[in-house]
């Protein structure tokens, strides 16, 4: 069965480890949406390897792996990126990217930063350029990776972007970005990635009327989606279920189950509102056992308790069949844990997810607290084994949100992961 893997919280929910773990079952893994702002953390035998662009399939030489067309790429961080997997002896003759993937340009980087600095609403971006590269998508000027590698086009079709945008910085007060110093970079780039680029409508299609099996690999999370996040501190994309489709050409038919992946607790990164964050010891203790940085920026994260409204949210405009809950360790030494049931707003309470941000910002949590399991969960392999409390804290997030919770991860090793029987 084709699956879909999504973030259900503000991303770094742990998808690069439940990827990788359901990766092996998989004959094609499709990126469809975002940018090298992702970071989805694999490990290659010992070795731990941070992916922003490859799918985390790319070590399985039987899978296909595939960049489809609705991610932005920056060619030089694509090729750095491949030149690092090339280096640990990982051949990469089943890579394929999509020849309309749009391409982060120099000066998309630098709109980034002066768009930011601008801002009334900063948005804490990860400073890659992936929301003015989707801006020029949507206003019809991008420039795709088929024109980079068609070497007398790519000159022709940036040259007049550039002059553009740089008159914007300049007027922010930011450095123009001269095409000169770029260009025999990005046209170097695109000779080195020209032989993994082609037509993946075509190919995705062909692979999945022979029967072949999907994994559909989603960057950022639910909560971050342009349309259904907490806008406007959202990125540009759709990581959300429909993404898949406007990101690959392929249609809902392909699509056969969604696996939504979850924290024990949550996370965010950036700006924006976060109803259940902790600005005391015990989101500072979340942070450093669960080693909330960003995998991209080294940023902290912000950390807070599990929020059943926004859960369920991404649940259900995502269709989600069963969760992969992640970390669950990190919630080990703690006393109680806390989980928001629903929200106060206005002196009522509400279950409904105010997505844009004027109102989320107002809610208070309502709380529901559980007692603390207080015992090293790393090493269970059988679910019998977990603590009491630890069940039950499952069964309640299973039997608020209707969904079965299907594999529960310990700690990063791919060992570490409980599946259940969900079905
Ligand atoms: P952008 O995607 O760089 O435009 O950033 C927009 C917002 O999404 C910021 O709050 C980022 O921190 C957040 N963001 C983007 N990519 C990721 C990710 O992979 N994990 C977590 N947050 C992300």
């Amino acid at each position: 069965m084709n699956i879909v893997v999504l973030g259900l919280q503000w991303g770094d929910e742990g998808k690069g480890k439940a990827i990788d773990y359901l990766a092996g079952n998989f004959d094609v893994i499709v990126r469809y949406q975002g940018g090298h702002n992702a970071g989805h953390t694999v490990y290659h035998g010992d070795r731990k390897v941070i992916l922003h662009l490859l799918p985390s399939g790319i070590f399985s030489p039987s899978t296909v792996s595939v960049i489809a067309s609705s991610v932005v790429i920056n060619p030089i961080h694509l090729v750095s990126e491949i030149n690092g997997i090339l280096a640990l002896g990982v051949g990469l003759d089943k890579l394929v990217i999509s020849e309309l993937a749009p391409l982060i340009l120099p000066f998309h980087q630098q709109l980034d930063i002066v768009f930011e600095e601008s801002r009334y609403l900063k948005i804490g971006t990860t400073k890659r350029g992936i929301g003015p590269a989707y801006e020029d998508l949507a206003g019809r000027r991008a420039v795709f990776m088929r024109d980079l590698v068609d070497e007398n086009d790519f000159y022709h079709q940036v040259k007049p972007l550039s002059e553009y945008y740089n008159k914007i910085i300049q007027a922010c007060g930011g450095a123009p970005v001269l095409i000169e110093s770029y260009l025999d970079d990005y046209l170097a780039a695109g000779r080195f990635l020209k032989p993994y680029v082609r037509n993946t409508i075509y190919l995705l299609n062909r692979l999945h009327e022979e029967r072949k099996s999907f994994l559909f690999e989603g960057a950022q999370g639910a909560l971050l989606d342009i349309s259904l996040g907490t806008y406007p501190f959202v990125t540009s994309s759709h990581p959300t279920v429909g993404g898949v489709l406007i990101g690959t050409g392929l249609s809902h038919k392909a699509i056969g189950k969604v696996i939504g992946i979850s924290k024990a607790y949550a996370t965010r990164v950036g700006e924006g509102p976060f109803p259940t964050e902790l600005k005391d010891a015990t989101g500072d203790r979340l942070r450093e056992k669960g080693d909330e940085y960003g995998s991209t920026t080294g940023r902290p994260r912000r950390v807070g308790w599990l929020d059943m409204v926004a859960l369920k949210y991404a649940l259900m405009v995502n269709g989600v069949d069963s969760i992969f809950l992640t970390k669950l360790d990190v919630l080990d030494d703690l006393d109680e844990i806390r989980v928001a049931v629903a929200y106060e707003l206005d002196g009522a309470q509400t279950e409904i997810f105010e997505s844009h941000h004027n109102r989320l910002q107002k809610v208070r949590p309502v709380y529901r607290a559980f007692p603390g399991w207080k015992k090293a969960t790393s090493g269970i392999k059988r679910e019998n084994d977990l603590p009491k409390e630890t069940r039950d804290y499952l069964r309640f997030i299973e039997e608020s949100t209707r969904v079965p919770i299907e594999y529960i991860s310990i700690g990063s090793g791919r060992d570490q992961t409980i599946r259940r029987n969900s079905e």
